[in-house]
């Protein structure tokens, strides 16, 4: 684990309420997988104390640039949003454990809802790269100005598919309404998925019926971001004791979704 000191070579709005933050990174642009993620300092100051955990979303290790892609919700996410370009920022990473790859040739899904797409994009990046595997990219929104800008999208995965909440763009209804259509026509696929805990419930439920297999790329609020205060911890479907709970932070954030206990689906 690096605790590199990157410089901000943009960070400005792409959509409402939401951030593209590009630094230049080589060390962590080197060595970050699809699903992992770097823990920011946002200020130098004293507060806020704790860093924020984000996921790349896309990653130029000939540039040595990494992106991240964030929502200002909370004091953390509102702060990264003043910082101006040629600041510097300390970031740890690449932390944690990131997607599996898919069978050779395989098909595959990625679900995304609200600011959980960062790490679908770099995982459909990455595929188109090695140029085995069919992607899709299955988007779903509160409404179209949630969106991020379709093209943005395609740069990484050419073929998208939206979803919103009120019908302003693309498919009106969720996001899982998709997911059933796209394992209709190929049962086949691999499922990559993160967003909202119920929407990752949904996700992983219809893949268990339908026998398809799916990774989930699981937020709890993190402390330190690697291992040690066992804050961020997420129960699982088998263990005793103790031993059904891991640390999103190391043993994730990416986990089959069959391992995790899901309250529904
Ligand atoms: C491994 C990992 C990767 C992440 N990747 C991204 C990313 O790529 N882009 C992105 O925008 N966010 C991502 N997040 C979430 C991000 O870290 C939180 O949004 C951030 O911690 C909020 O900090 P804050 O101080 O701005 O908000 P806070 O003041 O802490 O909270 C503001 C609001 O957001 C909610 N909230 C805060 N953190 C979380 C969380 N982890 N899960 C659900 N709700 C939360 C709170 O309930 C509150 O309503 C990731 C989290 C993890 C653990
Ligand atoms: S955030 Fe400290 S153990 Fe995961």
């Amino acid at each position: 684990m690096l605790d590199e000191r990157a410089t901000v070579l943009l960070n400005r709005q792409v959509a409402e309420g939401f951030y593209l933050l590009r630094l230049e990174a080589p060390d962590l642009a080197a060595t970050a997988e699809p699903g992992q993620f770097t823990s920011l300092r946002v200020s130098d100051q004293l507060v806020p104390l704790l860093r924020i955990p984000l996921s790349f979303s896309a990653v130029d290790s000939q540039s040595g640039t990494v992106e991240l892609l964030y929502e200002a919700r909370g004091s953390k996410s509102r702060l990264l949003s003043q910082v101006r370009d040629q600041q510097t920022l300390s970031c740890l990473g690449p932390l944690g454990k990131g997607f599996t790859q898919p069978a050779a040739g395989q098909r595959v899904v990625l679900v995304g809802g609200g600011i959980g797409l960062p790490p679908l994009l770099f995982m459909g990046a990455r595929l188109r790269q090695q140029g085995h595997h069919e992607a899709v990219l299955l988007a779903g929104a509160r409404n179209a100005a949630k969106h991020l800008p379709l093209a943005d999208l395609q740069l990484a995965v050419p073929q998208v598919r939206l979803a919103t909440d009120d019908g302003s763009l693309g498919h009106g209804g969720l996001v899982t309404e998709l997911l059933a259509e796209e394992l209709a026509v190929a049962p086949g696929s691999m499922v990559c998925a993160c967003g909202p805990h119920g929407m990752m419930a949904a996700v992983a439920g219809l893949c268990r019926r339908r026998g398809v297999p799916c990774q989930v790329s699981l937020e709890e609020y993190m402390a330190c971001g690697f291992g040690v205060c066992v804050g961020c911890v997420v129960e699982t479907a088998s263990g005793e004791g103790y031993g059904r709970y891991q640390r999103i932070c190391v043993d994730g954030p990416v986990f089959d979704a069959l391992r995790v206990r899901w309250e529904e689906g």
